[in-house]
């Protein structure tokens, strides 16, 4: 199939949690698989969308698709609703902040006592909403998500494809060498919601985004 007159919705980077007006919580992804699977995207389809949290500029710089930048994950879930429409195609490679501060301090917080806690609660699950949304009105959405795992790592990868009602997941394991955050290259392995299982070797983040782009374009062919 031809993803010429199909819109992708890309995410990627991390997303930030304010506690004050000068610290917020976040996590170390970089944004260079979610920036190289638009590229690769934008290379099958001319309607493609990238909505990022804070990532180095070069990353978006020069492009010829859209960006949008969010910050909390609150503000992604807001975006990736916007931009949905029926069949459209969103790959997750964000990694939201799963949760926010329960009350944000107006004012800079002042060190007390030799600990500190902060009450947290749970940001909203994107892929989840995603389904929701799509169920509600009616919209034929195909989801990619990853999962991001440092132990059992098959298991969670199913696990999340079933719970997030995903049509694939690309599962990164962390925990081994030239593969995760920061670094350029990745390993990945595919599950689809058919039962396939794909496994790629290390391979640099844009060879493992055209990948990912690959097996998109055979699944929306054997639909
Ligand atoms: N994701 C999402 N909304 C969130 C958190 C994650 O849509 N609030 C997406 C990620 O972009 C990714 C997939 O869900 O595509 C799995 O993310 P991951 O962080 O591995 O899983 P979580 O659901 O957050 O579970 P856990 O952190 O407990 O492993």
């Amino acid at each position: 199939m031809s993803l010429t007159d199909k819109k992708i919705i890309v995410t990627g980077g991390p997303t930030r949690e304010w506690l004050d007006p000068v610290r917020f919580l976040s996590n170390p992804s970089t944004g260079k698989m979610g920036a190289a699977i638009a590229d690769a995207a934008f290379e099958k389809s001319n309607n493609v969308v990238f909505i990022h949290g804070s990532i180095d500029s070069s990353l978006v710089e020069k492009k010829k698709y859209r960006s949008v930048s969010v910050e909390t994950t609150d503000d992604m879930l807001n975006a990736v609703l916007t931009e949905l429409e029926d069949n459209s195609i969103l790959v997750m490679a964000a990694a939201p902040a799963d949760y926010t501060a329960k009350s944000i301090s107006k004012e800079k917080m002042k060190k007390t006592g030799d600990n500190l806690t902060i009450e947290m609660k749970r940001t909203p699950d994107i892929l989840k909403n995603v389904y929701d949304y799509g169920k509600t009105n009616n919209l034929n959405i195909f989801t990619v998500g990853f999962a991001a795992e440092t132990n059992d790592v098959e298991n969670y990868a199913k696990g999340k494809l079933i719970s997030k009602k995903l049509n694939m997941i690309c599962l990164n394991d962390v925990s081994a060498e030239g593969t995760g955050f920061a670094v350029d290259t990745n390993s990945i392995i595919i599950f689809k919601k058919n039962g396939d299982k794909i496994e790629f070797p290390i391979l640099s983040k844009k060879e493992t985004a055209i990948n990912i782009i690959g097996e998109i374009i055979k699944d929306l062919d054997s639909i």
